[in-house]
């Protein structure tokens, strides 16, 4: 009997200290979660101010393993930042520290492209019978929307707060025959870093009037980090069974060329590096890569157009997009003249880009897919880059 008692006072105790423990792990569980809410997954800071006045900020989108940081001038992305194999931060994207560098000549590092991205030529282009001329800004085309393109204006900037991933949608107006381009036109690019470690670029525009649109981004990748010297040793692969040859004012000729037994095959993973000097005419006239690829699948919805990985970080880039082409520009005209965040050179190919697009000079080539936008249509499309490192 007595046995019996002690037995059930050590069960109680036992029990007591049991419900304890399971109190605090409960407790611990919830004061974390509280933690993750708080977490600071956007936050904001200046940035620098355009010379009237305005204010530059900077939103850098985190999801607690890498980010993403951006600008409300020429929604700019400025830094990359993910861990390396060694778990080594490392910014992948070429870009400035300072603002003002942003404001000086440099070639469209990490903006949004429009109202129309890459070329048309002579500037020129006929819509409904009305021809309209556009500023030639590069010999005799026109490139990347103009003398003041999306990439050089200030985007108002909406930060997403559905707790869900951190994201923020930039709008831009842009009035009718801005840069020569017809009709009043709103634009929204909304960019949200997933769990997965996706950067979503989402791109949607409406017009009061026919008009031609292309947006896309121009961020120029270094996956070994931005200030590791030339990306030729980077694996490439695009899924394209062919690309378009260019004139010698680098636009397309209208054929479409299988990519089979040329330097422009990357349907299997290469390096960028391996062909890139072979004495090809092509390459020639890019001064090494800068053509658009005719991604295979066009028409069915997002799908992987591209992968590209460092073996010396082990950090990986998946390409995911509705579009049909992509522009891949090996930095051909990087000439060391511009300085990296860390005050090295940016020289010849230490950046290469993957600029998901229409084709380039599709407003004059019928036989290329639609670029017109009508006021009863919704310009939509979408272009994400997957970040993933490896040890090799
Ligand atoms: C073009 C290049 C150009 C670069 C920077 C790329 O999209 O294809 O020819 O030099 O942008 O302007």
């Amino acid at each position: 009997m007595h046995q019996g008692k002690n037995n059930s006072m050590v069960f109680y105790k036992k029990y007591k200290r049991l419900n304890i423990l399971l109190y605090l792990f409960v407790k611990i569980l919830i004061l974390n979660s509280c933690n993750l809410n708080n977490f600071k997954s956007q936050m904001k800071s200046y940035f620098g101010s355009l010379p009237n006045g305005e204010k530059i900020y900077k939103y850098k989108l985190s999801n607690g393993y890498m980010s993403v940081e951006i600008i409300n001038y020429g929604g700019i992305i400025t830094n990359i930042n993910i861990p390396n194999s060694q778990g080594i931060n490392t910014d992948v994207v070429l870009g400035f520290d300072t603002f003002h560098q942003y404001i000086e000549e440099h070639p469209y590092f990490g903006a949004i492209i429009g109202r129309y991205g890459n070329r048309i030529a002579n500037g020129k282009f006929s819509l409904n019978g009305i021809n309209y001329q556009l500023a030639k800004n590069n010999g005799e085309n026109s490139l990347h929307g103009g003398l003041i393109g999306f990439d050089k204006v200030l985007w108002s900037v909406k930060e997403l707060d559905d707790h869900k991933d951190p994201g923020i949608k930039l709008t831009y107006f842009s009035e009718n025959m801005e840069e020569g381009y017809p009709g009043n036109v709103q634009i929204d690019v909304t960019y949200i870093l997933t769990k997965e470690n996706e950067l979503k670029i989402l791109y949607e525009a409406i017009t009061d009037s026919p008009t031609v649109i292309n947006l896309t981004n121009h961020s120029y990748f270094n996956l070994g980090g931005e200030s590791s010297g030339d990306i030729l040793d980077h694996f490439l692969t695009i899924n394209a069974d062919s690309y378009l040859p260019v004139d010698k004012n680098m636009i397309p000729t209208g054929e479409i060329r299988n990519v089979k037994n040329t330097p422009f095959d990357f349907s299997e993973m290469k390096k960028i590096g391996l062909e890139i000097e072979t004495q090809n005419n092509q390459l020639i006239i890019g001064k090494g890569y800068d053509h658009c690829w005719v991604l295979n699948d066009y028409g069915k919805g997002i799908r992987k157009i591209a992968e590209v990985k460092s073996i010396n970080t082990g950090i990986n880039m998946e390409v995911y997009s509705d579009q049909p082409g992509v522009q891949f520009y090996t930095g051909n005209f990087l000439d060391g003249s511009l300085k990296s965040k860390k005050l090295n050179k940016y020289k010849k190919r230490s950046g290469f880009c993957l600029e998901t697009q229409h084709f380039p000079d599709s407003p004059n080539q019928p036989s290329f897919p639609n670029v017109i936008l009508d006021p009863d249509k919704k310009y939509q499309t979408q272009t994400w880059y997957k970040f993933s490192t490896k040890t090799y």
